[in-house]
């Protein structure tokens, strides 16, 4: 029997066959890297006005629903529009150089361009509204907005973590009252706990980790 292959030959096509593979590894570990978001709450982003939350929802007390308007009845939280800066700008540090890109905004009547601190691939689906009429708190996925000078994002936003709380929904949903509260959670009685179950008819962890339930 003659064989098809030298030795030698073998050697070669089976080196460049892990060569091969390896590479492939590398570039998929690159790839997977670049596409891994940047590290949560380790990342400021650069606004187009130095907008503080610790001021305005903290110090000022605001409420979230005063600028993000569409939180309770869409799957977009929304960002405020010029006019709603207006609304006290108009008069409050009227001069104030940090204002200027907000002035030249309402006369170009061009919006004002934030970039975008969260984001989730288009194949996943999110809404706000169904996780607000749930009692799930802002503070549950974006933390202590009202002491962030600059806003960062403190959750991954990956898969693992929408599961997470899927898994455990009870214990992540409250008062309807206390969804926009700037406050660490505080604990519930038996009977609190009883009533918000009965009221919000939580779905079966099975369905909430469906995979159709978040890709559809
Ligand atoms: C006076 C208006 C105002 C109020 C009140 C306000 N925000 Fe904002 N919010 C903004 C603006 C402007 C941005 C975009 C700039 C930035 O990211 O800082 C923003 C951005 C955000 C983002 C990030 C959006 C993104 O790009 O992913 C979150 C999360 C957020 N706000 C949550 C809250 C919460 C929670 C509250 C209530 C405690 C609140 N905001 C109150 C104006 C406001
Ligand atoms: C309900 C009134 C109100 C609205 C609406 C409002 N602001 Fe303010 N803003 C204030 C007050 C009050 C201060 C002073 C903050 C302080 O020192 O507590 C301020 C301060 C500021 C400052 C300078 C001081 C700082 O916070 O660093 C900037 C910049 C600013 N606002 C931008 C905005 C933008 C952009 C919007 C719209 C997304 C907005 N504000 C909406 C009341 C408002
Ligand atoms: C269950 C987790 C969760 C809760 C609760 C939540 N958010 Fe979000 N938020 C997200 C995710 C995830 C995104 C990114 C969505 C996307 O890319 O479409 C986001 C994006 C945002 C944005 C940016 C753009 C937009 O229009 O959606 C703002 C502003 C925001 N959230 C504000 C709020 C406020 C205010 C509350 C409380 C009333 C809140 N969020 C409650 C998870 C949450
Ligand atoms: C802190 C807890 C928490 C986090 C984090 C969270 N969710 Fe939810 N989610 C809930 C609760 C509670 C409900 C309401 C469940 C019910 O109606 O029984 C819900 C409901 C939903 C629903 C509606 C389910 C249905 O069919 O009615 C979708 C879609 C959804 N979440 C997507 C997401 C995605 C995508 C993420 C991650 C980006 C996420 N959620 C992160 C708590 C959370
Ligand atoms: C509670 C919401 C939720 C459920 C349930 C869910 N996913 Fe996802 N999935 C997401 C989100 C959000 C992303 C995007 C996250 C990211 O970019 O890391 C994602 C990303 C993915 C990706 C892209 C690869 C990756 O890991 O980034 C695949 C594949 C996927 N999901 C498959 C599934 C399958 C299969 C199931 C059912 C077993 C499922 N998902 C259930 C929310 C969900």
């Amino acid at each position: 029997m003659t064989q098809a292959f030298r030795p030698a030959t073998v050697l070669v096509l089976k080196l460049g066959f892990i060569g091969f593979v390896l590479a492939c590894a590398v570039v998929i570990a690159l790839a997977r890297w670049r596409m891994a978001p940047p590290g949560a709450g380790t990342t400021a982003i650069s606004q187009p006005i130095r907008f503080s939350h610790q001021h305005h929802a903290g110090d000022d007390g605001i409420d979230c629903r005063y600028c993000h308007t569409s939180v309770e009845k869409s799957r977009f939280a929304g960002l405020p529009s010029t006019d709603i800066c207006l609304t006290c700008h108009s008069q409050l540090f009227r001069d104030a150089p940090a204002l200027a890109p907000l002035h030249e905004s309402a006369s170009t009547g061009l919006p004002i361009r934030w970039n975008r601190v969260h984001k989730i691939p288009d194949f996943a689906y999110f809404d706000h509204s169904i996780h607000i009429s749930k009692g799930v708190a802002c503070i549950e996925c974006h933390g202590r907005v009202d002491r962030m000078p600059v806003l960062v994002r403190v959750a991954s936003l990956e898969m693992q973590w929408c599961l997470a709380c899927h898994r455990s929904a009870p214990q992540h949903v409250g008062p309807l009252s206390d969804v926009f509260l700037m406050q660490d959670k505080r604990p519930l009685s038996a009977q609190e706990v009883t009533q918000l179950n009965r009221m919000l008819h939580l779905q079966s962890t099975r369905r909430l980790t469906d995979c159709s339930t978040c890709h559809r």
